[in-house]
């Protein structure tokens, strides 16, 4: 038997499911029955009707799944794979915050540990973030851990004053704005799509700013031919999937999240057979890193 068809009887066996980030390896998506962005996922993994949930990201995302239905099993292929990003802030620094502004809502990216997200007011995707933004009553918006999407939503949302958090995407900070230019001058009608958690220099740089989904919409959408994609490489799988004759282009160091290729085939096969590295968490800390993410829902509809 393949590797796949063990996954697909296992998966039968096991009442099990398969959510896969863009992000991660083309084989790996192959194998989902759900692939998105964080939102999309975030959202999918509520009212499903298998028992277990398989999770092909970063532990954010499962630890996500697991706070959203905690009556179900949801397994990493690899409990090693992180979010650098998810640990750039503390409950300290949203004390301080919460001491020294009124008026305060701290708004939280899903990309952020559990324990950030229980001294969180709400949560955002990038899917998601000026409409949640928006509709908070709230003056001051302490956004934590990415001061990169902080910077751009604030960009939308003039209204609101923002204060900022010293963290960053590794991946995506590495955006040359010089690399991104040699690209355009070899392929001058391309467009540029960028996601925002990219430095300020590059969304200057950009056509379209949007998270993972949103660029995958607009490729479809633009009359444009061909991309600049300045983004994680795992997109350029579903984008060449659904728009076989448009060309995508990554820069020349090509943005590559570790985490995200550490999941393998093999890997979803080993905890499916094992249940290994089964997402667990203190009911307390489950109860109170769910209240923003039910209230991110809840504003999102
Ligand atoms: P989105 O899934 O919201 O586009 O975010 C990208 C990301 O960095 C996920 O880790
Ligand atoms: Fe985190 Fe960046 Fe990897 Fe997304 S791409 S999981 S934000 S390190």
């Amino acid at each position: 038997m393949t590797v796949r068809e063990e996954i697909e009887k296992l998966k039968k066996e096991k009442n099990a499911v398969i959510l896969a980030h863009y992000y991660v390896s083309p084989e790996v998506q192959e194998l989902a029955d759900y692939i998105g962005d964080s939102f999309y996922l975030s959202k999918v993994a509520v009212g499903l009707e298998e028992q277990t949930i398989v999770f092909c990201g970063v532990s954010f995302m499962g630890e996500s799944a697991k706070v959203l239905n905690p009556e179900k099993t949801v397994l990493m292929p690899d409990a090693a794979a992180d979010c650098a990003m998810a640990h750039m802030a503390d409950a300290q620094i949203v004390e301080k915050m919460r001491r020294t502004y009124d008026d305060l809502a701290v708004v939280c990216y899903i990309n952020s540990t559990a324990e950030l997200k229980s001294c969180s007011d709400v949560c955002v995707t990038s899917a998601n973030a000026v409409q949640i933004v928006k509709a908070l009553p709230n003056k001051n918006i302490f956004f934590i851990p990415d001061r990169n999407l902080a910077h751009y939503i604030a960009g939308l949302v003039p209204e609101k004053h923002f204060v900022y958090n010293e963290g960053y995407c590794p991946v995506h900070e590495q955006m040359q704005t010089s690399e991104i230019l040699k690209a355009k001058e070899a392929h001058p009608a391309a467009e540029v799509l960028s996601h925002p958690e990219c430095p300020e220099k590059v969304l200057e740089i950009s056509d379209y700013i949007g998270s993972t989904s949103g660029i995958i919409k607009y490729a479809g959408e633009s009359a444009a031919g061909e991309f600049i994609v300045c983004t994680e490489n795992g997109v350029r799988y579903e984008l060449e999937k659904r728009y076989p004759d448009k060309k995508f282009w990554f820069t020349e160091t090509e943005p590559v999240c570790r985490d995200m290729k550490l999941i393998t085939p093999e890997k979803i096969l080993h905890v499916l057979r094992t249940g290994e590295n089964e997402v667990k968490m203190e009911e307390s800390l489950r109860k109170t890193a769910g209240r923003p993410l039910e209230k991110m829902l809840e504003l999102a509809k």
